[in-house]
């Protein structure tokens, strides 16, 4: 099964799914030494086995794909009709038609467990909640190793109760989403060498220390702090292999951008992102409701793809970091030693 001891650079390609993962950015992050994971959420069960088998075949390296956990939610019809009612004059502003109502989806969890187990991966790794204990024995017969997604000790007990193999320690800074349990449980605001510390000491397992890695020294950081790898994503962003928009990656550079903060407002999760307009307005507002809120604001997201005070900017706050630079570049520039 997998270790990630065995890393030449002990530096892991954060997964990031809708869209800005791509076969070649968890390729090119395992062709230069690290650990390349692809974000499968958000994908049809056909397109995650396609993406698997394109990385596949652009790498004979171990790399890792991600899940995100379904957890059933009931949304406030009240609530979701007054946060679609703020958002209607934008919507109209740019010619989309906002759904009365959405319906929850799971994201075709158990054909995708299914998809990842016939593809095995060297690691699943699993965010926002933990799989079932019958999931995670059917990864370890196929070979496959289990992380999970942590943002705090008492999350990290129930991953180790369960038998995971690993586990990542999200910080608060950590760009994208909250990887919480529970969408209505209260953000624990851990940082990621406080977390990390925490984490290993509570279970001993090893653990992926993410949020926040600037440079080297974070990295060094962070490995100081007991982890065996340090997880990188908005430095990536930029990178020629990944499938960041235009727009995000222009807003990365821009000096008008100045601050990363969390917000429900474009998915009804806790997500890190650059503060733009879209935020300042609609943060206050926003339902804890995932993935309804998420598929509310699509349409705007999609149809104002171009427009940075519109679209989400998911970034930690290592942003001003982000070079335009190839993603094996990246991974090496991290190494500690
Ligand atoms: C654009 C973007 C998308 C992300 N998508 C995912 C995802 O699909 N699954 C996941 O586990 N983490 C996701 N994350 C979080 C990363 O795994 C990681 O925790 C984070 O990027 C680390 O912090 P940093 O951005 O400061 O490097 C995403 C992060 C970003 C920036």
């Amino acid at each position: 099964m997998y270790q990630f001891e065995s890393l030449e650079i002990p530096i892991v390609g954060a997964p990031m799914a809708g869209g800005v993962s791509t076969a070649a950015l968890t390729a090119a992050v395992s062709e230069a030494g690290g650990f390349g994971f692809y974000g499968g959420a958000y994908l049809s069960p056909d397109a995650l086995a396609t993406a698997v088998r394109e990385i596949a075949a652009l790498t004979g390296e171990p790399f890792g794909v991600n899940l995100f956990v379904p957890e059933l939610v009931d949304v406030d019809p009240a609530e979701f009709a007054a946060y679609r009612k703020r958002l209607s004059p934008l919507a109209e502003q740019i010619g989309v038609d906002l759904p009365e109502s959405v319906p929850f989806t799971d994201d075709s969890f158990d054909a995708k467990v299914q998809v990842l187990l016939e593809q095995r991966p060297a690691v699943v790794s699993f965010t926002f909640g933990l799989p079932s204990r019958d999931v995670v024995d059917r990864f370890h017969a196929a070979g496959v190793a289990v992380s999970a997604t942590v943002t705090c000790v008492s999350e990290a007990r129930l991953a180790l109760e369960l038998g995971v193999d690993s586990l990542c320690a999200q910080g608060f800074s950590a760009g994208g989403h909250r990887a919480t349990f529970a969408i209505d449980d209260a953000d624990p605001e851990v940082e990621t060498l406080e977390l990390v510390r925490a984490v290993v000491a509570a279970t001993g397992l090893p653990t992926v220390g993410a949020g926040g890695v600037a440079g080297r020294d974070d990295v060094r950081a962070i490995l100081g702090a007991g982890a065996v790898a340090a997880q990188v994503g908005t430095l990536l962003l930029r990178t020629p292999e990944a499938g960041t928009r235009q727009a995000h990656r222009d807003a990365l550079a821009d000096p008008q951008f100045t601050t990363t903060v969390t917000t429900r407002a474009y998915s009804g999760r806790l997500a890190r992102g650059l503060e733009n307009d879209f935020i300042r307005a609609n943060t206050d507002y926003a339902p804890s409701a995932y993935p309804q809120v998420n598929t509310l604001t699509g349409g705007i997201r999609k149809a104002a793809s171009d427009d940075p005070h519109v679209i989400n900017l998911w970034s930690g706050p290592g942003f001003r970091a982000a070079q335009a630079i190839p993603a094996g570049d990246v991974v090496r520039s991290l190494a500690p030693r």
